[in-house]
This record gives structure tokens, sequence and C-alpha cells, in this order.
């Protein structure tokens, strides 16, 4: 039953440690956990692979219907497919990284994934999911179970992601993720929590505490349903 899954929406910026704090809520949950970022950038991993303007926006709304986009959601068993390809790894390539707001730009690719993750969403056999995104809160689930904004200051982001990147500086990390937060939030806001979204700040947190803080706001919500 549709209904009665609880559905854990999570948003927030590029380093709050969304994904992997989300992941780890999921586990402790016992529930399926969904990555929409992973399906933006498979859009843009395709459109490279198979060498189509990723720039020209009918070339990618063409593309839609041929977009075969497979991922896991057992938080145990992360995997993401376009076709026979698994591109796990490949979509965090930076070459991807910097052509995904091409896609994430466009209206009816929004709608596309959204649709596509609703579906997910329904199909998962699992008593509960967290998803995690930009618009999750907002768009893809604006009535989950618990909604929350996942954020961190910007200097705690920078040195958690320059510490993920071998070899960088928190300078040139710092300025990649200042314009993609800008390229980002044109799309959607995803800096200031919408009404009745809870805000969890992971600044002074370590990783368990943020998820605990996380698997506190679902325990809440689900007494208080
Ligand atoms: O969370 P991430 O870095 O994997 O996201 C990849 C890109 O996709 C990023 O540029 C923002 C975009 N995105 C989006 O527009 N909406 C979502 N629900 C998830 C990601």
């Amino acid at each position: 039953d549709v209904t009665e899954k609880i559905v854990v929406a999570i948003d927030g910026p590029a380093g709050s440690g969304k994904s992997s704090v989300s992941k780890g809520a999921a586990r402790e949950l016992g529930f399926a956990y969904l990555d929409t970022g992973a399906a933006y950038r498979a859009l843009a991993w395709m459109l490279l692979d198979r060498g189509l303007d990723a720039e020209n926006p009918e070339v990618v709304v063409a593309s839609l219907p041929e977009f075969d986009f497979a991922i896991g959601t057992d938080p145990d068993h992360y995997f993401v497919k376009v076709g026979p390809d698994d591109v796990t790894i490949a979509i965090r390539e930076p070459w991807v990284t910097s052509e995904v707001r091409l896609v994430a730009r466009l209206p009816e690719v929004r709608s596309h994934l959204t649709a596509l993750f609703r579906r997910t969403i329904a199909s998962t056999p699992r008593p509960g999911i967290v998803v995690e995104g930009r618009d999750i809160t907002t768009v893809v689930a604006p009535d989950a179970t618990s909604r929350i904004l996942l954020t961190a200051s910007e200097d705690a982001r920078m040195k958690r992601r320059s510490a993920e990147i071998v070899g960088s500086t928190a300078a040139v990390v710092g300025e990649q993720l200042r314009s993609r937060d800008r390229a980002d939030s044109r799309v959607v806001d995803f800096m200031n929590a919408a009404d009745g979204v809870t805000t969890v700040d992971s600044t002074e947190l370590d990783f368990g505490q943020t998820v605990q803080a996380v698997v506190e706001v679902v325990t809440l919500a689900r007494t208080k349903a």
C-alpha cells in the first residue's frame, strides 16, 4: 500500500554529507535508499557517452525515452546502471559533474525523472524509504512522512569535500562547491527550508551524530502519526 509507506525526504547542498547520512539513516531504520542525484548524473553520462549535445535542450529531451536507468535501493547494495552499463563510478567523474546542470535545468527532464522517482518510491518493498536530493521535500514528495533540510556551514562543507578528493586544496574545492551551489540553486531552492521542513545542521556534528539527528526526526514524526 503506497499510502502507508514511510517516506523520508532529505534535501541539501553539495558537501552537506547528504548521501552518506541518508544511506546511514536508511540502514539504521531498515528502509530503502534512493539517490535522485544519481539519475541526473546518469542522464548526463548517457548523453556524453553517446556524443550527444547536452547543451541542446531538444537533444536532451529527445533522449529521455531511451534513458534506461536502474538504481539499487538497498543501502548495502548501491549501484547505478544505464542499460547494460554499470555507471556507479563513472557518474562521479568531474566531466559528468560539470555537465549535469545542463540536464537538471530542463523542466521536461525534471518532470520525467520526478515521475520515475515516484514509481520507485511506490514499488520498493521496504516499509519505508529515504529519498535524497534537491527538490524532494518540495516537488518529488512534498507529502512525505518526514521532510528534512540537511545543511552545514560553507566552511564545514568545503573541508569535508577536500578531505574526500585526493590531492585537492580547500581553495579550489571551495570555488567548485560555490559555483555548483550557485548553478544548482538557480534550478531549485535547497538552501532554505520550505514550510514544515525540519533543518538538521551538521556543522558541529560528526557522521554518527548526524545520522542520529535524522533518525530522531523520523521517529518523532512516526510517534505523532
Ligand atoms: O546530489 P548530486 O551531487 O549527486 O546531484 C547531482 C546534480 O543533480 C546536481 O547538480 C543537482 C542535481 N539534482 C537536482 O537538480 N535535483 C535532485 N533531486 C537531485 C540532484
